[in-house]
């Protein structure tokens, strides 16, 4: 009996082997399946034959309550970007510059999820997924359905592979078809469906979906006695990993080019999703040279393939009215999928950009999501326009309060400068109870809205008099919210002046202007009385910012409000550290940093706010001056600047030790 098992795994290995890495099966399927049934019996008489590298897991097993959490034991990283030629070329030139001549191994950039897969004297262990980079969840069992992943190899080795785990466009399509039968929703694409199988519990799921992997590097490869990523692609072959096989060894940057050039055309005959290119260094010394960022290896980049652009309708075009009275078209679309979403609504940001395009309402046009987050509207499809289509033109008049819209001298945008316009003050509301301003919690734009129509407020200062009997009347207002809201009033009353200063909305003063004014002047009395001699001579004030503010406190009906605010409770003067009180941290102060990406942990502007705090200048844009980039998730443009300037990048979870690493 033993040896007709170990007969079976032999057998079932080799046929596996043959049909999900070499694509090249050697007996009918019936042949697998039949012995695939012999063992499962034997399995089920005598489970002691039962291992943890029998072909029979390949089905899934009993569901698990959760995914345990592990370190991995070395961190994975991502890569650095590169969206065009430039990029690629700075990227070359200094790797070039560090290590002279170089070859490049480029590979497709799979689309997938990344994970780690650890084998020990041989055999299939453990697999995890990326998860932050530093810790991944326990997903073995639902790796061992995905038949390329071996579950052992043919020499004893101890070490841990790297790969993309993907979902083929065919069994993407064959997924959204059984849901579509079943009314359920529909995956987005085959990456997100990839991901929900490998987060399933019941691995007996996960079997069904029919996974696939490419496998592209090894944690130390100097296990294989590789000396070169191509020899230890090669080696991975040779012990029966699924590698993808349109890689190619380029000696310069033109063949690299020509090969994306190659890819970006052919991409859609791939039977799975790529989304760029991937470029390393194929020397593993020159690699080991080159070293890491906190994020990301300096031997290699990925260049992203262009946003994907898609054709739909232009329905119509709304206008909404700003805080600062600006008049903001939007484009109405009829619902399309883009990149992995629905887009409805792009910005169409003024009528300058309307006319350049020559966008009209009835119009196809053409969508991408710049960035793969924000849609936009590229241009129309001039031979398919309609014959009755007309040029787009702005109302003279504000559509919410009918004052005449004006155009300021420099600017692009149409503006209402009806200091009483309703969506104007809604709008300044919002603002002012925002999270960067007075962070007042549960007072959503559909509630302020009634606020001003029931004419239970006027101005921001009758927040601070609004009463239970007023509230809970309104639609969606239970007792309970109600009283939250309140005591988020309350305590906004204490809150330092920057908030006070940037809630109120004064003309080309941000958050971090209100900080600055605030940490010199203390108080509201003092900032009513500035000049402009005063305010320009300090550092980051600029004209602008003091003539506006100048003339801001010169307007009765302001001065009025502020003393509004204060008779209310609100408190006027600065809370936070006094400007000599600041001492030089020795990690972000004087350093000039930029934040970039997706931040999970803190907001972007209490991370700015922290930076600030420990005496760092938060800019926007990455310049020479950068000294530190923080990105987080989905970086873009910003942090493949900074990699081709050699600026140090962090992610956010090492800001955040630094940041409570406070002396
Ligand atoms: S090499 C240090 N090669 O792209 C990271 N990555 O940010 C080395 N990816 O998370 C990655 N195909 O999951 C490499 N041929 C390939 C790849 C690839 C897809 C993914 C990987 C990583 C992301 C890059």
């Amino acid at each position: 009996m033993e040896k007709r098992v170990q007969e079976l795994h032999r057998l079932l290995h080799q046929y596996n082997y043959e049909y999900h890495v070499l694509d090249n099966p050697s007996v009918p399927d019936a042949e697998y399946d039949k012995l695939l049934h012999e063992l499962i019996a034997i399995e089920d008489k005598h489970p002691e034959f039962k291992t943890a590298d029998s072909p029979t897991v390949r089905v899934g097993a009993e569901p698990l309550s959760k995914f345990d959490k592990v370190n991995h034991d070395t961190p994975m990283l991502s890569l650095g970007n590169a969206f065009n030629e430039e990029d690629l070329n700075a990227f070359d030139t200094r790797v070039r510059n560090e290590v002279g001549d170089v070859e490049y191994m480029v590979e497709l950039k799979i689309d997938g999820l990344a994970v780690s897969l650890k084998y020990v004297e041989g055999k299939f262990v453990q697999g995890l997924t990326r998860g932050d980079g530093t810790t991944g969840e326990n997903i073995t069992e639902n790796l061992r359905t995905i038949y390329a992943i071996p579950l052992s190899i043919n020499e004893p080795l101890t070490f841990e592979v790297r790969g993309e785990a993907y979902m083929p466009k065919k069994s993407f399509i064959a997924l959204n078809k059984k849901r579509e039968a079943n009314g359920e929703q529909l995956a987005a694409n085959p990456r997100n469906a990839a991901a929900g199988s490998l987060r399933q519990l019941d691995s007996r799921l996960a079997a069904k979906r029919k996974l696939d992997i490419f496998l592209y590097s090894v944690n130390d490869l100097r296990e294989l006695n590789a000396t070169r990523q191509s020899d230890a692609l090669d080696r991975l072959d040779e012990l029966g990993f699924k590698t993808n096989h349109e890689r190619k060894l380029c000696k310069n940057m033109q063949e690299v080019l020509d090969y994306i050039r190659l890819w970006t055309e052919k991409r859609n005959d791939l039977a799975y999703d790529i989304d760029g290119i991937v470029i390393k260094v194929n020397d593993l010394a020159k690699q080991d040279e080159l070293g890491f960022t906190a994020k990301s290896p300096k031997w290699a980049i990925a260049y992203k393939f262009p946003a994907e652009e898609v054709i739909t309708t232009l329905k119509d075009i709304e206008l909404s009215i700003g805080r600062t009275g600006v008049v903001t078209p939007t484009a109405i679309l009829e619902p399309v999928s883009v990149a992995g979403t629905t887009v409805g609504r792009a910005s169409l940001h003024n009528e300058d950009l309307i006319h350049e395009k020559d966008i009209r309402i009835g119009d196809s046009v053409v969508i991408r999501k710049a960035g793969e987050i924000i849609p936009e509207v590229v241009r129309v499809v001039l031979e398919r326009r309609p014959e009755d289509t007309e040029v787009y033109h702005m109302p003279e008049v504000c559509p919410s309060c009918g004052h005449e819209l004006v155009r300021i001298e420099g600017e692009v945008a149409l503006r209402c400068i009806n200091p009483k316009c309703d969506a104007k003050l809604v709008e300044g509301v919002i603002h002012f109870v925002s999270r960067t301003a007075m962070n007042i919690d549960g007072l959503g734009e559909r509630i302020v809205q009634s606020l001003y129509q029931e004419e239970i407020i006027n101005d921001v200062a009758d927040i601070y008099n609004l009463k239970r009997e007023q509230l809970l009347p309104l639609e969606r207002m239970g007792e309970k919210k109600v009283d939250k809201l309140l005591s988020a009033i309350e305590a906004s009353k204490s809150n330092s002046l920057e908030r006070l200063l940037f809630g109120l909305g004064i003309r080309h003063l941000g958050a971090k202007a209100c900080q600055i004014l605030a940490q010199e002047y203390h108080t509201m009395e003092k900032l009513k009385v500035v000049t402009i001699d005063e305010l320009t001579a300090i550092d980051d004030i600029g004209h602008k910012m003091a003539q506006s503010l100048v003339t801001y406190m010169q307007n009765e009906d302001i001065i009025k409000l502020i003393d509004k605010l204060e008779a209310s409770g609100v408190n006027m003067s600065y809370n936070g550290q006094k400007k000599e009180d600041i001492k030089v941290h020795p990690v972000f102060g004087n350093k000039t940093i930029v934040l970039t990406g997706k931040l999970s942990i803190m907001s972007r502007s209490d991370a700015t706010k922290a930076l600030t705090n420990l005496g760092a200048k938060v800019t926007s844009s990455v310049t020479k001056k950068t000294d530190l980039l923080i990105a987080g998730e989905d970086a873009g443009s910003k942090l493949s600047k900074a990699e081709s300037l050699g600026i140090e990048v962090w992610n956010e979870s090492m800001m955040i030790k630094h940041l409570s690493n406070e002396s």
